[in-house]
């Protein structure tokens, strides 16, 4: 049987054969990781009229029934603090829910946890669990209906078309990414099928999709792509910071793959009038953190007595942003950014590698004191650069201050007190990240 949504959206031009072949998502449980198979059809239906998500994808677990946000749950939302998207405004006039990709990864999972704490409206989250998805993120939602949890690739384009048509989303948050520079110098190519290729395929279903609704829902329907300011390039140390004009100069794989989604993107709102909004943040950190990455990295390492590697001379400067803040800004772009235009989003924050290695130690000192007043700072070890480091990335965030009137709410002090707190707190979800393949990388990647 096919479902009234999926019909329709075939109707607009998508009756050609998808790209990605036979869709090999599977509709899961917000939280299960071993995602056991039923082969059932489902009826994931949450609203009259919506599709379920059922016939060829087989490989179905489970799902979440979401309520609309006019049901019991929004009255107590309606009442929460922090809320920005103004659905009369900002939202247009279709349904409620948003469509976010790459949601069980670091800043993914931190902006459903924050979007259902604030906004309230439900979430579809399609995630491919990569070794950086991880469900533990999302384990606080394991009995909110508002999530509904998806694992597939952004590519399958079968699976996308059959999400947007079932859900009716008024927006899509795209966090799906390979997202490691260090990765992307090993092996560029899943950062090329990911974020160039994937993210093509999500923009062509968003175009089919966009061009099938009418009136307020067309009119209120938005892309928010989130890119990052390592697409402009290195800075000298005394270069005025990145606007929103400076030139692209991406200078790793990783920079350059989302370099080519930012310019599909720009392409699809020019050409075919996508809704579309980019955002280009800076460094960012905080809970749920894939511990690859520096700061997570150090605070793990440092409890086990390992060594601390800094690459270089460790006076390579980043701005650095506390997760939340950002989460926060792409709800304000999302709800106030103008079509079409791209924001930076920066802490105005700068720090060398090595001064951020030096403050987690001195909270872990502090924290976890050694043994006869020995400081973590003695385990830093320089190590040799990484292959084209950037030098010095700075963002000048004066547009999304003025336009939209974005202050973080964290100071690096505040958000880095914050993050080695909670990494010190959550032992279990770094035991639950740091086994297998995380393991394989470290010691590929570090010899250890
Ligand atoms: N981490 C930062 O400091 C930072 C700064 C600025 C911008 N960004 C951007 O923000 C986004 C999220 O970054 P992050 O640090 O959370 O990354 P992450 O690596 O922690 O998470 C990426 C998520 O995307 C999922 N994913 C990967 N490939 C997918 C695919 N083909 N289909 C569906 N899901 C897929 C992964 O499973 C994972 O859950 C990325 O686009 C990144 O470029 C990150």
């Amino acid at each position: 049987m096919t479902p009234p949504g999926f019909a329709s959206t075939r109707q607009t031009g998508a009756s050609k054969p998808r790209a990605g072949g036979p869709s090999h998502g599977a509709v899961c449980a917000a939280v299960r990781i071993e995602v056991a198979r039923l082969p059932v059809p489902v009826a994931a239906s949450y609203h009259a009229g919506a599709a379920p998500i059922a016939g060829a994808v087989t490989d179905v677990a489970r799902t979440v029934p979401l309520v609309l946000a006019a049901g019991r749950g929004a009255k107590r939302l309606e009442a929460m603090n922090g809320r920005i998207i103004n659905r009369t405004n900002g939202g247009g006039g279709g349904g409620s829910v948003i469509l976010v990709t790459g949601g069980a990864g670091f800043i993914g999972s931190n902006f459903v946890l924050q979007w259902l704490a604030t906004e309230g409206t439900p979430v579809v989250n399609l995630d491919k669990l990569t070794y950086a998805g991880n469900l533990h993120n999302l384990a606080s939602l394991e009995a909110d209906p508002r999530h509904l949890f998806v694992r597939g690739d952004i590519g399958d384009r079968t699976l996308v078309a059959r999400l947007l048509d079932a859900h009716r989303p008024w927006a899509i948050v795209n966090f799906a990414a390979e997202s490691h520079v260090d990765r992307s110098i090993r092996g560029p190519e899943d950062f090329i099928q990911t974020n160039v290729v994937g993210t093509f395929h999500l923009l062509e279903e968003a175009r089919l999709y966009h061009a099938g609704l009418s009136g307020p829902a067309r009119a209120g329907f938005r892309f928010l792509h989130v890119s990052t300011d390592e697409v402009y390039g290195s800075l000298g140390a005394q270069d005025p910071a990145f606007t929103e004009t400076t030139p692209y100069a991406p200078n790793s794989p990783y920079s350059a793959s989302k370099a080519a989604s930012d310019h599909l993107v720009r392409a699809y709102h020019h050409t075919y009038g996508l809704p579309a909004l980019t955002t280009n943040c800076s460094n960012n950190y905080g809970p749920f953190q894939f511990p690859e990455k520096l700061i997570p990295l150090m605070i793990l390492n440092a409890l086990r007595g390992q060594a601390l590697p800094v690459y270089g001379d460790g006076l390579n400067v980043r701005d650095w942003l506390y997760v939340d803040d950002h989460c926060t800004a792409i709800r304000q772009v999302l709800g106030q950014g103008r079509v079409g235009e791209t924001y930076n989003i920066g802490g105005r924050n700068e720090m060398t590698n090595l001064e951020v290695v030096k403050t987690v130690c001195a909270l872990l000192d502090e924290a976890r004191p050694l043994a006869a007043g020995r400081s973590y700072a003695s385990l830093i070890q320089f190590v040799e650069d990484r292959a084209g480091h950037d030098r010095r990335y700075a963002i000048d965030a004066d547009k999304i201050e003025r336009e939209l009137g974005f202050r973080p709410a964290e100071s690096f002090e505040s958000g880095i007190r914050r993050t080695v707190a909670w990494y010190l707190d959550h032992p279990a979800w770094i035991e639950s990240v740091t086994s297998g393949e995380y393991v394989k990388w470290v010691a590929a990647h570090y010899g250890a």
